[in-house]
């Protein structure tokens, strides 16, 4: 039965909700008990160190978000379902992993619910150099290479503190306040079914369990929020004002963000980042793909978002005036620093506490314990929530301070209503809205090749993953499909990526370490429509920049009927009409690309807003609404 959500009149006839307000507040609350019965598990699984390395130098600095090797894979799920939410966050070579034991916190503050949580750690076929054996807590089936849960009483009715501690803002302040996005979180639990492709319009997923169900409903519940925060503009009645909209940037010490910059060359063991912190941190351009186009890694958000904060028109220098406070901490490139040395969990977390000592010294961080603060962070949000048994990342998202701010991320927790996600950086920096609609102009017309493409590499040691299935399928297909091999270190040239995309109808967009991937961004941003596997590649995502309803940009194909060889991609994806196609392919190209892009540090617009002004519309916004 179809039903709206995206309307967020506060449904007043809907007698339950004025009668009882301290249900409506009991719902997300026994949300949280159900959920305290879904666990999480991380998988760990670590290559031999040559073997790492090797394939560390092809996959870094690539444009997917592999930085693989040592990896560590994170499932939150529930007893019986399997891949909820799956996440591989990264590698940490020859590191010491405390599995079974609880690390000290870094600070009082750190997040209590450490005990309850189950984070079981796996191992892998081949799995000689893992560490500490005694401590491990997971059975590992190496035999057939494949991981399994711990599917222990000891687990059951332990919590994931990653669902469990949200519960308390969203609970308490956030649905106090969004009493209209509480209202359609009722509606959500009804499905939309489309008739025409069987596809699920606002869930992708079927719920395997109660369990599942909850935390999917949470997920929902959450994405309905921050839809709400979403900004169109300028107030129409003052256009270009200010008034109301003040952003004061704070100047923090350089060794918060400038000084990190400069240990480029130390960044990584295997690459050198000086190159990409070029050009306010653009990179080097690339006069071959066109205007406007530069070498941009993945990670250099933070101060390529820094430098366009700084030029805002609505920029106040007296904090006293201010509605919305920048923090500009590079927590992403801090933390980067660290992943790949062996380096004690206290080092990884020195300046994060830093920052935080220093913001609650300022008067104006008091006045409302953070909440009109925002940070930028160009990493995955698990990059920043390190937890016991993982000694991956920092802790700087666990600590109690950190929960009021809004986190820009390019990944985000799905149960973290203050993490929100911005599109991952792409190669295209526009100056001005001619540069946006020349762009434009040439991508509509390229004439395309290929029906689909699929630039990525297999993951071998992840038997969970659909990519072999897809190369498989694509690689049979070869008039329709075309396979770019990045395990042979070819993707590492944007131009090649760039000029695929390009020239295809269909980019497949499979998870890659992590759910998103910078590649639908890319492909986004090439004309070419992105098919996507897992919603939380995108759909729950990126709430600010991509519309709710995912047809309008996608094709939503679920992974596990990939799995199960009930779908051929090639097919499915013959089967759309030229008009249907091009039809997405003018929405994305003239509504939703320039959203998507980030401008350079001295760009201006007027016709259209890129993400970054989208951003921070909907932040002063956000800010209006809760505070
Ligand atoms: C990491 O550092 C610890 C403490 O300094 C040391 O005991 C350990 O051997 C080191 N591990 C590697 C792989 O270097
Ligand atoms: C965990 O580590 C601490 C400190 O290293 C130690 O005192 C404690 O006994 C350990 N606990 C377990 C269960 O190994
Ligand atoms: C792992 O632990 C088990 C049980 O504690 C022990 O028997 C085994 O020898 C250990 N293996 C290694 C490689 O340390
Ligand atoms: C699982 O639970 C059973 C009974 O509760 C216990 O005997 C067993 O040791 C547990 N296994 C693991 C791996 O924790
Ligand atoms: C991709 O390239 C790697 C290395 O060049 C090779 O080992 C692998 O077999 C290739 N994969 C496919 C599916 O062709």
């Amino acid at each position: 039965m179809p039903v709206s959500i995206s309307k967020r009149r506060p449904r007043t006839s809907k007698k339950t909700e004025t009668e009882k307000p301290e249900n409506s507040l009991e719902n997300p609350r026994s949300c949280c008990n159900n959920i305290c019965s879904i666990f999480s598990r991380s998988v760990l699984y670590r290559f031999p160190l040559t073997f790492l390395f090797l394939f560390l130098i092809y996959l870094w600095s690539t444009s997917t978000t592999v930085i693989s090797g040592n990896v560590v894979h994170i499932c939150i799920s529930s007893r019986k379902l399997n891949e909820l939410y799956c996440l591989t966050a990264g590698s940490q070579p020859a590191l010491h992993v405390p599995v079974n034991n609880f690390t000290k916190p870094v600070s009082e503050n750190v997040i209590r619910s450490e005990e309850e949580k189950s984070v079981v750690v796996l191992g892998k076929d081949g799995d000689k150099g893992f560490a500490k054996n005694e401590t491990f807590s997971g059975e590992r089936d190496s035999n057939k290479a494949s991981f399994h849960v711990i599917d222990n009483g000891t687990s059951m009715g332990e919590r994931v503190s990653v669902l469990a501690q949200d519960s308390k803002p969203i609970n308490e302040e956030n649905l106090d306040q969004h009493s209209e996005a509480k209202n359609d979180f009722d509606l959500d639990l009804h499905t939309d079914w489309d008739s025409e492709t069987g596809e699920e319009r606002y869930r992708y997923i079927n719920p395997k369990d109660e369990d599942e169900e909850t935390a999917l409903k949470a997920v929902n519940k959450y994405l309905q929020i921050q839809r709400s925060w979403l900004s169109m503009g300028n107030n129409q009645e003052n256009p270009g004002s200010c008034k109301g909209r003040e952003i004061y940037v704070y100047d923090l010490p350089s060794k918060f963000n400038k000084d990190l910059l400069g240990e480029c060359s130390d960044m990584v063991p295997w690459a050198n980042f000086c190159s990409f912190f070029k050009n306010d941190a653009l990179g080097e351009s690339i006069d071959s793909l066109g205007k406007g186009m530069y070498r941009t890694h993945q990670y250099s958000l933070e101060p390529i978002f820094h430098s366009r904060v700084l030029k805002h028109p609505c920029r106040v220098y007296d904090e006293n005036q201010a509605k919305l406070f920048y923090v500009p901490f590079y927590g992403g490139i801090d933390v980067l620093r660290w992943h790949f040395k062996n380096v004690s969990e206290d080092v990884k977390d020195v300046l994060a506490i830093e920052v935080v000592k220093w913001l609650g010294s300022k008067l104006s961080w008091k006045r409302n314990s953070g909440k009109d603060h925002v940070f930028v962070l160009g990493k995955i949000s698990w990059d920043f929530r390190r937890k016991n048994k993982v000694s991956w990342g920092s802790s700087l998202l666990e600590m109690e301070e950190m929960k009021n701010p809004t986190k820009l991320l390019i990944e985000r927790n799905p149960w973290e209503v203050n993490d929100v996600a911005i599109p991952h950086p792409t190669f295209f920096h526009p100056k001005t809205d001619d540069d946006i609609s020349s762009w434009q102009n040439k991508i509509i017309v390229k004439p395309r090749r290929s029906l689909i493409s699929f630039a990525g590499g297999a993951r071998p040691g992840n038997p969970d993953s659909i990519r072999s299935t897809l190369i498989d399928q694509c690689r049979s297909s070869p008039d329709q499909c075309r396979f770019m091999n990045c395990t042979s270190g070819i993707c590492d040239k944007p131009e090649s990526v760039i000029e695929l995309f390009q020239d295809s109808e269909f980019c497949l967009q499979p998870p890659g370490d992590s759910p998103t991937r910078k590649s639908i961004f890319d492909s986004l941003v090439s004309g070419c429509i992105p098919v996507i596997f897992d919603p939380y590649s995108a759909y729950y995502q990126y709430t600010w920049h991509l519309p709710e309803d995912h047809r309008a940009y996608s094709v939503y194909i679920n992974k596990e009927d990939l799995k199960g060889k009930k779908v051929n991609v090639i097919e499915k994806l013959m089967s759309k009409t030229l008009r249907e196609r091009e039809d997405m392919r003018s929405y994305i190209v003239h509504e939703l690309l320039p959203g998507l892009v980030y401008g350079d540090s001295n760009a201006k617009f007027e016709r259209f807003r890129d993400a970054c002004d989208i951003t921070m519309d909907s932040l002063l916004h956000k800010i209006s609404k809760t505070l």
